[in-house]
């Protein structure tokens, strides 16, 4: 399983949902090889893995500093079973590109806000028309006028998207530098993910 998060916009959780749900699938996989690929030249992911291994508490996953050279390779060496998570940049469309390219699943996590919700459409655009993809609404205050139009501008689009919503919460900038714990939210964008891909 090759599952690609990406967006042109930053700071919209990619590095967030990418660590959780490698996190999660370690939980449901013991023995699982499971791989984090950043392409990111932040190294948000790279860090996280290296605070973590300092406070004690390492990723239970490979966190590999990656490029367009190295991902088809990497993408290559998995044996079924094992799961590889590409943590993309912001704006570089080449990048953006490549992990799109190699993935069998892309999350696109979008904040409820028309701004944002513009950049999905943009995103889109560089997936093929089999490529099996969903948005992850992200930042999500249930109840909220915003929140309902944003499902609403994407259903009426026909844009597939998780049933699950990422709210917003504290836990996860807290849990940031250490191994996340579990995480009901992120099982249930898995679960969702692994039943569109049978
Ligand atoms: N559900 C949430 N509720 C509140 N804060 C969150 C949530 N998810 C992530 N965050 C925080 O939001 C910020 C941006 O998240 P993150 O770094 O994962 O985004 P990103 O898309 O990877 O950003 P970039 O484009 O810079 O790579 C971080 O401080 C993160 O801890
Ligand atoms: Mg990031």
């Amino acid at each position: 399983m090759i599952v690609a998060t990406v967006n042109t916009k930053g700071g919209v959780t990619k590095t967030t949902t990418t660590i959780y749900l490698a996190n999660e699938y370690r939980l449901r996989n013991p023995d699982a090889r499971i791989v984090i690929a950043d392409l990111d030249k932040q190294g948000s992911a790279s860090e996280w893995a290296d605070l973590a291994t300092d406070n004690g508490q390492p990723l239970p996953f490979e966190v590999q500093v990656s490029n367009v050279k190295r991902l088809p390779r990497l993408a290559a060496d998995l044996n079924p079973g094992d799961a590889l998570f590409i943590d993309a940049p912001p704006s570089d469309s080449s990048l953006i590109q490549a992990a799109i390219d190699v993935a069998n699943f892309v999350i696109i996590p979008s904040r409820p806000a028309g701004m944002d919700t513009a950049r999905v459409w943009e995103t889109l655009r560089a997936l093929e028309d089999d490529q099996l993809y969903a948005v992850l609404i992200v930042f999500a205050r249930l109840g909220t006028n915003l929140l309902r139009d944003t499902k609403t501008a994407f259903d009426s689009e026909n844009i597939s998207r998780f049933d699950t919503l990422v709210t917003l919460k504290e836990k996860y900038p807290q849990e940031y530098g250490f191994r996340p714990t579990p995480d009901t939210t992120y099982s249930d964008v898995l679960a969702e993910m692994m039943e569109a891909m049978q």
